[in-house]
């Protein structure tokens, strides 16, 4: 295709085997970038390669975001492919299915923690640690999927809400130490129908967010937001991925994080939405 916002643009997406990720590395595709995704399960990124409209564009490498040397075979494994590396997106990641302090023991604390952050937030520093030399050579940037959770209580439990703070921090930290060779920005979404899944940890490896999505019916009360019908199909988050991601639409931000959560940072006392009798 021609006339994209990423044409001739490289990209690794870590988690890009499923949700968001993947809805991220379509819609890359589909604006002329060439993507290389990561994630841990072999058979969902074959999915991925095999559902690409121009398989030539797309490459997938299993690993494991907690381990530096994979990573780095990675990043070299993607430059070997399309000759440079323009865009991380890092963005795997587990939730604690709001499991809140009072729930939990401390033995769960202590496995959980070190499993949540490890993925959460050492995954998305390793990730960028293995990519910056690359992102440097191409003046190119990182976008971290932050999340609702970065900014806001309750949309996880103390762990996950506290692992998404820390995403935002480093984002902001890393914008700093890296500008003015490779801008740094995060897109902190809200609610989306995807395969999330909880810590292996708390016994939460098997269970997915979509099936929270699946039990709601007509009588389900909407989310408390302004935007309580906006959309939680994972395609319709991408739109700010791509605006970051290129030099030519974003070139001056850094260090910034789009909430896309239906507008959670507005939401009113009476009511979520000021405007529900319009
Ligand atoms: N779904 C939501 O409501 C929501 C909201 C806000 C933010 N997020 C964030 O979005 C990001 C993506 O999650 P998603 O909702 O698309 O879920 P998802 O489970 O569909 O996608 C996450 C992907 O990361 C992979 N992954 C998990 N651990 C890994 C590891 N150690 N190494 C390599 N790959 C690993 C998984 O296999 C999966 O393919 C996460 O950072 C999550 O916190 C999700």
């Amino acid at each position: 295709m021609t006339g994209g916002w990423l044409e001739g643009d490289a990209a690794l997406i870590t988690g890009g085997g499923s949700g968001i990720g993947r809805a991220v590395a379509e819609r890359f595709l589909a604006e002329g970038a060439s993507v290389t995704i990561l994630g841990r399960d072999k058979k969902r990124l074959d999915e991925v390669v095999r559902d690409a409209a121009d398989p030539s564009r797309i490459h997938a490498v299993v690993a494991d975001v907690r381990d530096s040397g994979s990573l780095h075979l990675a990043v070299a494994e993607a430059v070997d492919r399309f000759g440079k590396l323009d865009t991380l997106v890092a963005n795997a990641g587990v939730w604690d299915y709001q499991r809140q302090l009072t729930r939990l023991s401390g033995q769960e604390l202590n496995t959980a923690f070190d499993e949540i952050f490890a993925v959460n937030v050492k995954g998305y520093v390793l990730a960028a640690e293995a990519a910056w030399r690359e992102l440097v050579k191409t003046r190119g940037s990182i976008v971290m999927t932050l999340s609702n959770a970065s900014f806001y209580v309750n949309g996880g439990g103390p762990l996950y809400t506290a692992s998404k703070h820390a995403c935002l921090g480093l984002m902001r930290e890393l914008a700093y130490e890296l500008a003015p060779k490779v801008r740094v920005n995060g897109v902190a979404c809200g609610g989306m129908n995807t395969d999330l899944r909880g810590p292996q940890g708390l016994g939460l490896a098997d269970r997915s967010i979509s099936a929270s999505f699946a039990k709601q019916g007509p009588d389900t009360p909407p989310p408390p937001i302004p935007l309580h019908d906006s959309s939680t199909d994972p395609r319709d988050f991408t739109g700010p991925y791509v605006l970051l991601a290129s030099r030519a639409q974003s070139g001056p931000i850094t260090g910034h994080a789009i909430n896309v959560d239906g507008g959670i940072g507005v939401r009113g006392f009476a009511g979520a939405a000021g405007g529900d009798h319009l």
